[in-house]
């Protein structure tokens, strides 16, 4: 099934001091979605935000809010995102040692369940976990901070996981997240990808909401 191309602006590449505004730019700019990375310092090497802060800009937009645990654990925390107001609440792999009952928590709850992996991390990690799953998120960058490149490698992950999904006959998004621009999005979804994740890209620019005009395509 061929799918409309979502642009998923991530906030932490916004100016924190007005993100309120920011939030609202990009979403009359044609952004559905709005991606929300929360990093533990332990996970990732970096600290973000965590459910306050996505609880006091929820008023602020009516996009889906797509929250990225960068958190070791997130079972402890998946009931606090989903009450701050996340509609798709992504996990990683590597950070669950009961990954299908992170999972089952989050659709338990009435939200998207997104499963998410490593650039070092295979496709195949997913495959017996797919019923649970109704979004896969690609790295294409190491996780932890904005700004860096994209890692071509991704794009065979990425023509992978459509193949997966494909074959499956199941309902679910395929998503990536890392160094993705104006200039490499077209092989970007070429590859199979429906939600692109952008942040330095959109908030950086002179013109976020052209940035994320020139993302849709
Ligand atoms: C990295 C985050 C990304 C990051 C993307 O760990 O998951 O969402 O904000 O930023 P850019 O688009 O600048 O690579
Ligand atoms: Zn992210």
């Amino acid at each position: 099934m061929k799918k409309n191309i979502i642009v998923s602006p991530s906030v932490l590449a916004c100016d924190f001091a007005h993100a309120a505004d920011e939030v609202r730019r990009v979403e009359e700019a044609g952004a559905a979605y709005l991606h929300l990375d929360v990093m533990d310092g332990a996970f990732v090497p970096n600290i973000s935000f965590g459910p306050d802060f996505i609880r006091a800009l929820r008023p602020c937009s009516s996009a889906v809010f797509d929250t990225h645990l960068m958190i070791n654990e997130p079972i402890r925390y998946i009931d606090a995102f989903a009450s701050a107001g996340s509609d798709i609440i992504t996990v990683h792999i590597e950070s669950c040692a009961d990954f299908a009952a992170v999972l089952s928590r989050i659709r338990a709850l009435g939200r998207k369940a997104g499963a998410v992996i490593k650039p070092a991390t295979p496709v195949s990690a997913l495959a017996e976990y797919l019923p649970l799953i109704d979004m896969i998120l690609i790295m294409s960058v190491e996780p932890g901070f904005g700004g860096q490149s994209f890692l071509p490698a991704s794009l065979d992950k990425l023509k992978e996981a459509r193949r997966m999904i494909d074959r499956s006959g199941l309902d679910i998004d395929l998503e990536v997240d890392g160094g993705v621009t104006a200039a490499n999005s077209a092989g970007i979804i070429a590859a199979g990808a429906n939600v692109l994740v952008a942040g330095s890209a959109i908030f950086k620019a002179a013109d976020p909401a052209a940035a994320v005009r020139a993302l849709m395509g």
